[in-house]
């Protein structure tokens, strides 16, 4: 059985369906998570989905997804943006990450132009709403192939 495909979401993405419907749209995070698990394993991929509205938690995951993930897809939401202990995290886990966001960060406000998850990506998927999600565990699929 290969290891799963670990996809970390960060703060606030709890509220997805009520938060600012008209940025991230109405899609619960339950909805992202059937995608993501459908699209994986379509794939003959599984994976682990989790939320943390708390850095150290993410860390915590992203340290487990070293010898536990073939790859990690996060979305790390306002952290990206700010955390360079989730930077050095994704940089010790030695495996594939791949970023995605719901909206196009880069079309928004200047301070979410930088994520420092960017600088250890391979890729980053964003502005597709939910779609960002399925084409990222596409992506962690073929890099972990
Ligand atoms: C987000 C974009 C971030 O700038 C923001 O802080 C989020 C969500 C997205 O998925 O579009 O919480 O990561």
């Amino acid at each position: 059985m290969s290891k799963p495909i670990y996809v970390l979401n960060g703060p606030n993405l709890n509220l997805l369906g009520v938060r600012e419907p008209e940025i991230y749209g109405k899609t619960t995070l339950a909805d992202v998570q059937a995608l993501c698990e459908a699209r994986a394993k379509s794939l003959g991929k599984t994976v682990v989905f989790r939320q943390s509205n708390h850095e150290g938690q993410l860390v915590d995951w992203i340290q487990e997804a070293r010898t536990m993930a073939c790859a990690i897809v996060i979305n790390p939401a306002a952290y990206g943006h700010t955390s360079i202990a989730l930077l050095d995290a994704l940089k010790a886990a030695e495996v594939p990450v791949i970023e995605c966001h719901l909206s196009n960060p880069a079309a928004r406000e200047s301070f979410r132009h930088h994520t420092y998850v960017s600088l250890v990506a391979t890729g980053v998927v964003t502005g597709l709403g939910a779609k960002s999600y399925e084409l990222a565990v596409e992506a962690a699929a073929a890099l972990a192939a």
